[in-house]
């Protein structure tokens, strides 16, 4: 098992995956489009979490085609119900053997940026695409996040410091929080052609949707927090702080990464 640090039993789980629904699908479904994704194209979407962006694909790809979502804990995917073209799967990214070959489309979003074994795994999904097949990655650069109007500047201070900690969890977990900034690079690296990418970021009020998704992350890790010196009293104020509307910071930018297995290059095997 992986040491996923927001895994998917806590209870937080289902607030956090509606915000990235609600704030992050719209942007991937348009950067998705872009790879052309149409009736009978084949997709693997990894990590899908709340299954949404996998329901999409379903939908674009039809009944001649197919989608298989896979995650390690996929109890919130399967509470939607989907058609018989769309496959839900448990499954480990770093361990399992792939769920199969020559995909026209793969697509990851927020998933390697957890993962120690990330490098390896974005060889792996290189290696599930046909030749000129899609392989679409999106990941938060989490290091460019100013606050853009506080309460008072000590208000700015405590959301930096609280963040800046849940960030070190992350690190210390195996995460990167800078992965968005190296995605292209890796992605070039990895022999893909036609490598591209748009980050989009927007401002997230107090009180708003998207800021609720640092009280999700936070309240599931608040022991972690407590244990890295963030006081009880700290947290309260941070948390009145994300719901309060004279605080806005700059959402996590996503970097949405594309780019195409070279054509006529040789299969790779699955494992
Ligand atoms: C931050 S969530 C993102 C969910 C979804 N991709 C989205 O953007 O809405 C990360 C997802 O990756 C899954 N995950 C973490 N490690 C994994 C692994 N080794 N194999 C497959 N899925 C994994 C988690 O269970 C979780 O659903």
């Amino acid at each position: 098992m992986s040491d996923y640090l927001f895994d998917n039993v806590a209870a937080e789980t289902e607030g956090r995956f509606s915000v990235l629904e609600e704030r992050y699908d719209p942007v991937s479904t348009r950067q998705l489009a872009l790879t052309g994704v149409t009736s009978g194209w084949r997709c693997l979407e990894v990590g899908g979490g709340g299954g949404s962006l996998g329901d999409w694909l379903g939908a674009q790809v039809g009944p001649d085609g197919e989608v298989t979502v896979t995650d390690l804990e996929p109890r919130w995917a399967a509470t939607r119900s989907r058609p018989a073209h769309v496959r839900l799967l448990r499954h480990d990214i770093v361990r399992d053997p792939l769920p199969g070959r020559d995909y026209d489309l793969v697509h990851a979003r927020l998933v390697l940026l957890h993962l120690p074994e990330r490098l390896s795994v974005l060889r792996r999904l290189v290696s599930a695409l046909r030749p000129g097949g899609w392989l679409v990655l999106e990941e938060f650069d989490c290091g460019w996040m100013p606050v853009l109007a506080a309460p008072d500047e000590e208000a700015a201070k405590l959301f930096e410091r609280v963040h800046a900690t849940l960030m070190g969890l992350v690190e210390r977990a195996g995460g990167d929080p800078l992965w968005g900034r190296r995605v292209f690079g890796v992605m070039r690296q990895a022999g893909l052609t036609d490598v591209t990418a748009t980050t989009y970021a927007e401002a997230w009020a107090g009180g708003g949707t998207g800021i609720a998704l640092h009280r999700h992350n936070t309240d599931q890790v608040a022991g972690a927090l407590a244990e890295a010196g963030i006081t009880d009293e700290e947290l309260a104020r941070f948390r009145a702080l994300l719901a309060d509307p004279a605080f806005v910071m700059n959402s996590y930018p996503m970097v949405s990464a594309r780019g195409r297995r070279p054509a006529g290059t040789t299969q790779a095997t699955t494992r």
